[in-house]
């Protein structure tokens, strides 16, 4: 193996920029990323906080420290900057960029000092990895903040880096030059056709994601009683986590959860004195998991038309992000969009990746619940029954981790002379 690949077996280190999580660390940790909350907290005023605990910084990110910021002043909650929003981090938004900067610094702060500490090391090649609908301001910023931040660790931090949106990583780390990647992170669902490149004018985006499956357990929970236990955030991702299930079919399970209550009964101990029980509401638990595949039921009307569910198309840049559309609608349009000779390969190779894919199917409720692969196998059979049998769809081994592995894999496989190149979008960038 030639001196260079020696380096970057060692010195590769990639970043999932989420809208939930950032995931990060280099290619020596193993399997796994670290991953912290992509959120953040401005201190905007200086205070006797800042002389107790000895902070100079005007951002807190991390999960172990912004709780014991939170605890000890409750009305810093306002000054909680969730950067992202499906994806994407406003051109102006100067808090959400600070707080951007700030996980990105609390990734290298972990590492560089132990890298730092050999000789040979100059740099880490980074690569992050941004939503396929990142609009060029985002590539700017982000290899900016890396610059300043580059100037911050002695100039030695990186020696060069790159982006690549987040399906294509997805469909390296599973080893696919030719599939369909569908992302659902926290923010968005990003259906992406791949051959050896993003097709971007087949790119079909989803303005919804876990957020929405949140969404729909804090109203459930109000409904049920639990108005307090709501306003939790962590209380709602528990009781998401826990009871949510994706249905076969919606309207029968809900038919069969109400005449088996028993069976179908879903109860969530938040702590040893604090139980949820959804009690005869329990069929309720299917509309945790229906949101994300395909919102548009009566079922979820009622909560639409009062307010307390928000589920609309935006735009971002020239790319509309539907709100309501089902999943398995999405799919077809995007290989319809497809050359002809690669659709039936796409839909062979359907590969699901992210967070919001991961329901648990309870083995006593086989008959009704399913993973997400087999529900979006249901749906595309409903849609388009002459496909049925000839669809081939996987859910990756750790669907948080896959972009970020994938990344990893990029690194080390693109050659250190292999510049950047603005039209293109890929390639090393450098500013040394
Ligand atoms: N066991 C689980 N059951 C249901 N949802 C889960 C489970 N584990 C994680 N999630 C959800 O996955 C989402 C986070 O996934 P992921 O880290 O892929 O998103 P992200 O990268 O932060 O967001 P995005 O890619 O949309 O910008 C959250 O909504 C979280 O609640
Ligand atoms: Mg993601």
């Amino acid at each position: 193996m030639g001196a260079e690949l020696q380096y970057r077996k060692k010195y590769v280190y990639a970043e999932d920029y989420g809208t939930g999580y950032f995931k990060y660390g280099p290619i020596t940790i193993g399997e796994n990323p670290r991953m912290i909350q992509n959120r953040g907290l401005l201190i905007r005023e200086k205070t006797a906080i800042h002389e107790i605990f000895k902070i100079e910084r005007d951002v807190i990110v991390g999960d172990e420290e912004i709780p014991k910021f939170l605890g000890s002043r409750e009305d810093l909650v306002k000054n909680l900057v969730y950067p992202m929003r499906d994806g994407i981090v406003k051109i102006d938004d100067e808090d959400a960029w600070k707080v951007i900067k700030a996980v990105t610094r609390y990734g290298f702060e972990e590492f560089y000092p132990v890298a730092s500490r050999d000789p040979n090391f100059k740099g880490y090649y980074v690569v992050a990895a941004l939503s396929a609908l990142a609009p060029k301001y985002m590539y700017e910023k982000l290899f900016e903040l890396h610059k300043e931040l580059d100037s911050e660790f002695d100039n030695r931090l990186i020696k060069a880096m790159t982006i690549i949106p987040q399906p294509l990583a997805v469909a390296i780390a599973e080893k696919a030059l030719t599939c369909l990647v569908v992302e659902c992170g926290h923010g968005n669902i990003q259906i992406c056709p791949i051959s050896y490149y993003p097709i971007r004018k087949a790119i079909v985006a989803l303005n919804r994601g876990g957020a929405e499956a949140n969404a729909i357990t804090r109203e459930i929970l109000k409904d049920c009683g639990y108005g307090d236990l709501a306003r939790e955030e962590y209380v709602v991702e528990k009781v998401k986590r826990e009871i949510g299930l994706v249905p076969k079919n919606l309207k029968e399970a809900i038919k069969k959860a109400k005449e088996e209550k028993e069976r179908f009964r879903a109860k969530v101990k938040i702590d040893p004195v604090t139980e949820i029980d959804l009690g005869d509401n329990s069929w309720m638990r299917f509309l945790i998991g229906e949101i994300v595949f395909n919102p548009s039921h009566e079922e979820f009307m009622s909560y639409i038309s009062q307010g307390r569910l928000v589920i609309e198309d935006i735009v971002i840049g020239d790319q509309k992000l539907y709100g309501t559309l089902d999943l398995a609608s999405a799919i077809i349009e995007a290989i319809r969009v497809c050359p002809v000779e690669i659709r039936s390969r796409l839909f062979e190779r359907i590969i699901l990746s992210g967070g919001a894919f991961m329901w648990s199917v309870p083995p006593n409720l086989r008959d009704v619940a399913c993973d997400s692969a087999t529900k979006i196998e249901l749906m595309i059979s409903e849609k388009l029954p002459e496909m049925r049998g000839k669809v081939s769809i996987s859910l990756v081994k750790d669907p948080q981790y896959s972009v970020w592995r994938g990344c990893i894999v990029y690194g080390f496989a693109l050659p250190g002379d292999y510049k950047w190149d603005w039209s293109r979008l890929e390639g090393w960038y450098s500013w040394k």
